[in-house]
């Protein structure tokens, strides 16, 4: 696709972007330190508990000895997919081009983003936790896909945190449910944006009913039963 911002040479040039596979690859990463890479995709409504229970499995996985960290789209925007009001330094036309906003496309670039850093993290061996609410679903399946083709069949491990809309939006940690039922905040995910529940997710938590700690723990099982890390050994 052309823009009318490009100039000539430079979007053209990208037939001639050649791969470069690692020297020390993914299998030699992952025997060394004793477990698999994978992405585990955790999605759902703002407020459902998504980054709390990514950051309690990571503390979990951690003890172990394993290689994991949380990529969550709260802080994702603040940096490589931050939004326009963020880019003001580069000029108006280019925070406009490359900032992301929460229109349905920004989303969808979004995850788009987030999905090929998460699987350079896999493909370093290392459990890539991801906690953005993408709510579409066809967003998130892209995102298995490019995860999978780039590595291996069962990289992507969708995790869904279903909390009832009514309770996210009573703890509403951040105020934005009430700017959103104020008209102050437009699109906003579950008040007038949809939110596209997995059909058939890996896991299923629900948030509402266990502690975060809890919910780690069933996470955490999930990837020993899965085989992306090892169990622990049990009594002699
Ligand atoms: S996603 O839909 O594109 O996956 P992402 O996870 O990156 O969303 O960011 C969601 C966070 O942005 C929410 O937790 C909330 O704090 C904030 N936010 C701001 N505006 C919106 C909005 N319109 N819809 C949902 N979340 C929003």
């Amino acid at each position: 696709m052309k823009s009318e911002s490009s100039s000539p040479g430079d979007r053209e040039s990208a037939p001639q972007v050649v791969w470069h596979p690692q020297l020390v690859d993914r299998a030699r990463r992952e025997a060394a330190q004793g477990h698999r890479g994978a992405v585990v995709w955790f999605t759902g409504l703002s407020g459902c508990g998504k980054s709390t229970i990514a950051h309690q499995l990571d503390a979990l996985l951690h003890e172990r000895g394993h290689r994991s960290y949380v990529l969550d789209g709260d802080n994702i925007r603040h940096g490589l997919n931050a939004g326009p009001d963020r880019l003001g330094a580069w000029g108006e036309a280019y925070a406009r081009r490359f900032g992301l906003g929460f229109s349905p496309e920004d989303r969808r670039e979004n995850i788009r983003r987030i999905a090929a850093v998460a699987s350079l993290f896999a493909d370093a061996g290392v459990i890539a936790l991801v906690a953005f609410v993408s709510p579409y679903r066809e967003d998130r399946m892209a995102a298995k896909q490019a995860i999978e083709q780039a590595g291996r069949a069962g990289d992507f491990i969708e995790v869904f945190v279903d909390a009832p809309l009514e309770v996210c939006e009573a703890r509403d940690p951040k105020g934005l449910y009430r700017k959103a039922r104020l008209g102050e905040i437009r699109g906003f995910t579950g008040i007038d944006a949809p939110y596209e529940p997995p059909q058939n997710p890996d896991v299923h938590l629900l948030s509402h009913k266990r502690t975060p700690e809890a919910l780690a723990a069933e996470v955490l099982a999930h990837l020993e039963t899965r085989g992306v890390i090892p169990s622990p050994p049990g009594p002699a």
